[in-house]
């Protein structure tokens, strides 16, 4: 017993200093002549030291216990980490090859356009190439019946006439081949113009497509900002030419064919591209609306492309755009009529005849006042180009008018009618503030923002008009 304890008290003593390190000194000198009694007090000492291992022991292995688990927590999140970085690389790499394919499109459809315009002008070489040898032939024909005239005044033999016969043959089936060749080239020509159309309605899905990839990029504050679009003019639902051939020129003409029940069309006016339009067919006839503002969901601080191309929804606010406009009023046989209310419900109208120039001389307005129980600031307005912040294209010196009010429009001075302004829906503030509202009374107290207006374009009407504003409806 007792040497075991030796032997247990010896292992002690080396392992002891080992294991803990500093912690506890054991006696230096453990075979002096007093061994007995230092002995039991080094047994002590061992139990001490035994139980201090013991705790040592248990909280280091609650520590690696610990340690084990929070480190399991991290590999935890490490791979849900690694996973949502995969799903992110994966969606990434699709959002990438959405692009190429995109690119792709727009290289092809950029190529097509090239070969249509080529195919084009060929033809176009051509059919002037066929129409010189039609007059030519037709010069011919008319030698050939000259001579035969002059042939049967004379004796002609029945040889002659059989030559002269066989010849007016061969002439009129090459005429008949000509005739179809013409109408041939015409049939080609008309598949073209389809086929052109397509590809702008494809250019367009695409521009609005990286319009749309841009805005995601973006924050989506600036989304909010942003003027929508208004939707395309065509779609897959025009499956032929002549589909797009036989569009109403405008909402009069469509009403006029009978389509009585207000909404959004498509329509042609003459030698432009077909567009989608809001026709106002409430009042007993048709009208192109160009321009409606009810609600303020719309910004119209636009600039000068947005003016031309148009924005907002055909739904709710909208300006249809200068381009389609003009395409609209180029042949100066257009009323521009303008219903307006104010927050009184009260409703008003003026009627003008309507002229707008194209871009090259910046969508000048003509205007000649007709009807109308409104006040009239806008004949002063004749002759005035379009403007807008960007584009300052007002009378007025060193200011741009459009900068201080807000939105475009055919800007004369400084405080000028203005329909496009900025939508209040309470009396504005400051005096600057107001001047920045939609103005149709300038130079009055301008009380407040109007509630309500519709800028629409008719034909003259052939009959005296009727147009009465009784009956009239905000869609
Ligand atoms: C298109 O032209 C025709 C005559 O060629 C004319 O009668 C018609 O009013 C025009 N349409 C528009 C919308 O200008
Ligand atoms: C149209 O507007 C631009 C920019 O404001 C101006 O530089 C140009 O002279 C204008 N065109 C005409 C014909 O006045
Ligand atoms: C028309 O505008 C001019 C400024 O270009 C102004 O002097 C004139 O008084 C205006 N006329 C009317 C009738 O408002």
């Amino acid at each position: 017993m007792r040497s075991l304890i030796t032997v247990l008290l010896v292992l002690a003593v080396t392992l002891v200093p080992a294991l803990c390190g500093n912690t506890q000194r054991p006696d230096p000198q453990p075979e002096t002549p007093t061994e007995t009694r230092s002995r039991f007090a080094a047994l002590d000492d061992v139990r001490l030291l035994a139980n201090g291992l013991l705790q040592l022991g248990q909280s280091m292995r609650e520590f690696v216990q610990k340690t084990k688990g929070q480190i399991n927590d991290i590999f935890q999140k490490l791979n849900i980490f690694d996973r949502s970085f995969y799903q992110l690389s994966v969606l990434a790499s699709e959002i990438k090859e959405e692009e190429e394919e995109l690119k792709k499109t727009t290289v092809v459809l950029t190529a097509n356009n090239e070969e249509i315009k080529g195919l084009s002008e060929q033809i176009n070489s051509k059919v002037d190439g066929i129409l010189q040898e039609k007059s030519s032939l037709q010069g011919k024909v008319d030698s050939l019946e000259e001579k035969l005239r002059s042939l049967t005044s004379g004796l002609m033999t029945s040889e002659q006439t059989a030559e002269i016969n066989g010849l007016r043959d061969v002439i009129q089936s090459q005429e008949q081949s000509i005739a179809k060749l013409l109408e041939a080239v015409r049939e080609q020509s008309d598949q073209l113009i389809y086929q052109r159309s397509k590809i702008k309605v494809l250019e367009e899905k695409l521009a609005s497509h990286s319009f749309a990839q841009e805005t995601i990029e973006r924050t989506p504050e600036i989304f909010n900002s942003e003027a929508p679009t208004l939707a395309p003019y065509l779609t897959s639902s025009f499956s032929s030419r002549t589909e797009i051939l036989n569009l109403p020129s405008d909402c009069s003409e469509l009403f006029n064919r009978g389509e009585q029940v207000s909404g959004v069309y498509a329509i042609r006016p003459n030698g432009s591209e077909p567009f989608m339009a809001f026709c106002d067919m409430s009042r007993g006839f048709g009208t192109t609306v160009i321009q409606r503002r009810r609600d303020g969901s719309v910004n119209f601080d636009q600039n000068w492309d947005k003016y031309e191309n148009g924005f907002g929804e055909f739904k709710g606010e909208f300006w249809l755009g200068l381009r389609k406009i003009h395409s609209l009023s180029a042949w100066g046989n257009s009323v521009l009529q303008i219903q307006l209310e104010d927050w009184k419900q009260d409703r008003h109208f003026i009627e003008y005849r309507f002229h707008l120039h194209g871009p090259e001389s910046n969508y000048t307005i003509h205007l000649t006042h007709l009807s109308g129980d409104l006040p009239d600031p806008m004949s002063n307005h004749s002759g005035m180009m379009f403007s807008t912040k960007d584009r300052d294209n007002d009378r007025q010196q060193d200011s741009n008018c459009a900068h201080h009010h807000s939105g475009g429009w055919w800007l004369n001075t400084c405080g000028d009618a203005n329909l496009n302004g900025r939508y209040f829906h309470m009396r504005a503030r400051g005096r600057s503030e107001r001047r920045r509202g939609i103005q149709w009374r300038p130079g009055q107290k301008n009380s407040y923002s109007l509630k309500l207006t519709q800028i629409s374009v008719h034909p003259v009407p052939t009959l005296p008009s009727s147009s009465s504003f009784e009956t009239d409806h905000f869609q």
